[in-house]
């Protein structure tokens, strides 16, 4: 087992999620719940990981006024979750609020307070895309700016691409967290993804936590695949 694989749930249904979860067994402790399988599920796959001691990335990328992102991820803080988005371009006021708010309800509840990602560019944009938006600045730079509002109003790190990774730490410092998706196994297919990452090589290239689908959901034998990606990253960081 290790705590920086988290696999991606990205299932309508919430039995194809709890199947998974139960192939996985002890060799999976983390999983990341997106928009889909939440609203499909009425949240209550949440309940059923935490009900089997699995920690949750829950990934909805709030994107509201400071007040109602505040008051959602209190939510999402009092229902235990370990981590959770929200989205850098709401701005400071947005992220600060919500992470004063998010401290004080965990001392409240007495809960561990989960770590707060900022969500930069999306990777479906291309420059003429974040031009037409408005961004005056090309997608790099862009992203190295978020990163510093995120940092700036407290958050504990973003997701992004491990190719961001030794920038984002050396503008942000190590502790800042990056958490990113694109990550294949030599073994496995590419799927869309198009730039990609061994898990090998994320650890050494500082990645804190790698988000795994399909290697590990699509694999002939899950449990085994995810095993392998566990050894493969334990053989890095020994
Ligand atoms: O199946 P795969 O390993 O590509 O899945 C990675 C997970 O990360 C999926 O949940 C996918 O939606 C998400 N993701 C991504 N690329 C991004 C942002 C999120 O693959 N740029």
């Amino acid at each position: 087992m290790n705590e920086k694989l988290i696999v991606a749930l990205d299932y309508a249904y919430e039995n194809e999620a709890r199947e998974l979860v139960s192939q996985l067994d002890d060799a999976v402790s983390y999983y990341k719940v997106g928009l889909e399988l939440f609203l499909n599920t009425r949240g209550s796959i949440i309940d059923y990981l935490k009900h089997c001691g699995k920690k949750v990335f829950l990934d909805l990328k709030f994107h509201d006024i400071p007040n109602t992102v505040a008051q959602a991820a209190a939510w999402a803080a009092s229902f235990g979750v370990d981590m959770f988005t929200l989205h850098a371009s709401c701005g400071a006021e947005m992220m600060r609020t919500s992470v004063d708010t998010v401290n004080d309800i965990c001392d409240k509840l007495n809960v561990k307070m989960p770590q707060m990602v900022g969500v930069t560019i999306l990777t479906s944009f291309d420059e003429e895309g974040i031009a037409r938006v408005g961004y005056k600045d090309n997608i790099a730079n862009t992203v190295l700016n978020l990163a510093k509002l995120c940092q700036e109003s407290n958050m504990r790190g973003i997701v992004c691409s491990p190719h961001e990774v030794a920038e984002i730490k050396k503008v942000c410092g190590q502790d800042f967290l990056t958490v990113c998706p694109g990550i294949r196994p030599v073994w496995a297919a590419k799927g869309d993804q198009k730039r990609i990452t061994t898990p090998s090589d994320a650890i050494k290239i500082g990645v804190d936590y790698m988000v795994v689908g399909r290697p590990i959901t699509k694999a002939n034998n899950p449990r085994e695949a995810a095993l392998k990606i566990v050894e493969e990253i334990g053989g890095v960081t020994k």
